[in-house]
């Protein structure tokens, strides 16, 4: 008691802000956060069978070195999201739309791969981009929310499937998205100044999405910043590129310019967003500066060929845009694999051409787990605190 009666005179004299800061990093310096769920939205980079489950399996030999089978990833293994559920002691996410053996009890994937902040005015088909936009994958957590509750009211196999209503204040919200919005403008045939110029509307629908999750009851956000898109096959192959604009490692300057353009934006965005929502713990992570570590640096980590698809068939980049990871072609009324996989995937950062492979998604989990990367900086399992 005249302990406490001495703090508390301490206190008087210094203001009582600072107490309550006080007492909250004691607080975080004690208590990990225990996420019960995680719900998940992005793109590829995290699509976990979304895009399989509702337009086409991503073909073998995706998954074959740890479900060793196809499972909906566009990997060979696990994602950063996997990483992330495994580390916090939780399931592997199932897919919202993945309606065999899926157990959201734990939390739902939104995610889909070819997934855009901005819903795209073309089809799957035509570009091959996602209808799945934010903005959608937004609806579907919302009837999700509501709907699970629900059938939990009904008891039963349904209490074992679906999340307790207090998952949803107590979850992390996960997000990796935007790196499709910069590439469906240059697919387009548009310029880099164009592209740059629907950066801003880009991040005013993020924003509306992360309030809507907000009023919704969710406070812990986890977000991924936009990888360097200009050292992957799809976007050197796909798009020309002058000699000038490559830079040393071997990528596309003007793609990683935009992406780091679209990052400064995105930090800028999330900064607004602490502000306006005191409730909510926002943590931003540079993925961007450990993707272009791994690829600049591939042999110091242990890698090799960093510019190299793995599962592809030809060219400079073993990247075809026409036969894929998986793809196959008919020769004389048979069927032969051409986008086969390399033999040691274990050692190689680039997948398909477009997606990393377990090994690297490893690799770059390992090093934003501890908030080395964070904005602030606060690891993973801290997530829930606004500062440390
Ligand atoms: C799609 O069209 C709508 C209506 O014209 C427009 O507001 C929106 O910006 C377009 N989206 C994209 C990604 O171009
Ligand atoms: C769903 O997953 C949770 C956590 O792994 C488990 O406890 C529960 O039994 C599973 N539900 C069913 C119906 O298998
Ligand atoms: C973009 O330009 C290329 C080359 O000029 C052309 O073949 C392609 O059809 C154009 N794409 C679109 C969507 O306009």
């Amino acid at each position: 008691m005249e302990f406490r009666s001495s703090i508390v005179h301490a206190v008087t004299l210094v203001g009582f802000a600072v107490f309550f800061m006080l007492q909250r990093k004691a607080a975080a310096a004690l208590t990990p956060c225990k996420f019960p769920a995680i719900f998940n939205f992005g793109d590829s980079n995290s699509d976990t069978g979304g895009l399989s489950a509702a337009f086409g399996q991503a073909p073998p030999p995706n998954g074959e070195t740890f479900f060793h089978s196809p499972a909906g990833r566009y990997s060979d293994g696990r994602l950063v999201i996997d990483f992330i559920a495994k580390s916090l002691g939780l399931p592997y996410l199932s897919a919202y739309l993945d309606s065999v053996g899926s157990n959201f009890s734990h939390g739902t994937n939104f995610a889909t791969a070819g997934s855009t902040i901005r819903p795209q005015n073309t089809t799957l088909q035509q570009s091959g981009f996602s209808p799945i936009s934010l903005n959608v994958q937004f609806y579907e957590f919302n009837d999700f929310h509501r709907r699970s509750q629900i059938f939990r009211s009904q008891g039963g196999v349904f209490l074992g499937l679906l999340p307790e209503e207090e998952h949803f204040s107590r979850a992390l919200y996960t997000f990796d998205i935007g790196q499709n919005d910069l590439t469906a403008g240059y697919f387009l045939n548009m310029s880099t100044d164009e592209v740059r110029a629907y950066v801003p509307d880009a991040l005013d629908q993020f924003k509306t999405i992360i309030k809507s999750v907000h009023d919704q009851g969710g406070r812990y956000f986890w977000v991924h910043n936009t990888g360097p898109v200009g050292c992957l096959p799809y976007v050197m192959d796909r798009l020309l590129i002058k000699a000038s604009q490559v830079d040393g490692v071997g990528c596309a300057s003007p793609f990683n310019e935009v992406a780091q353009f679209f990052n400064l934006r995105l930090k800028q965005a999330v900064a607004e967003l602490r502000q306006e929502l005191p409730l909510a713990a926002i943590t931003y992570v540079d993925v961007y500066s450990v993707k272009y570590d791994l690829i600049s640096h591939a042999k110091e980590h242990g890698f090799r060929y960093p510019l190299k698809a793995c599962c592809g068939h030809g060219g400079k980049y073993n990247y075809n845009t026409h036969v894929g990871c998986g793809g196959k072609i008919k020769v004389g009324g048979k069927e032969i694999l051409l986008g086969k996989s390399c033999k040691d995937p274990m050692v190689r950062i680039n997948w398909d051409g477009v997606h990393y492979t377990e090994a690297a998604n490893k690799w770059v989990f390992d090093r934003i787990v501890d908030g080395s990367y964070s904005d602030p900086p606060i690891p993973l399992k801290m997530a829930c605190y606004r500062d440390l």
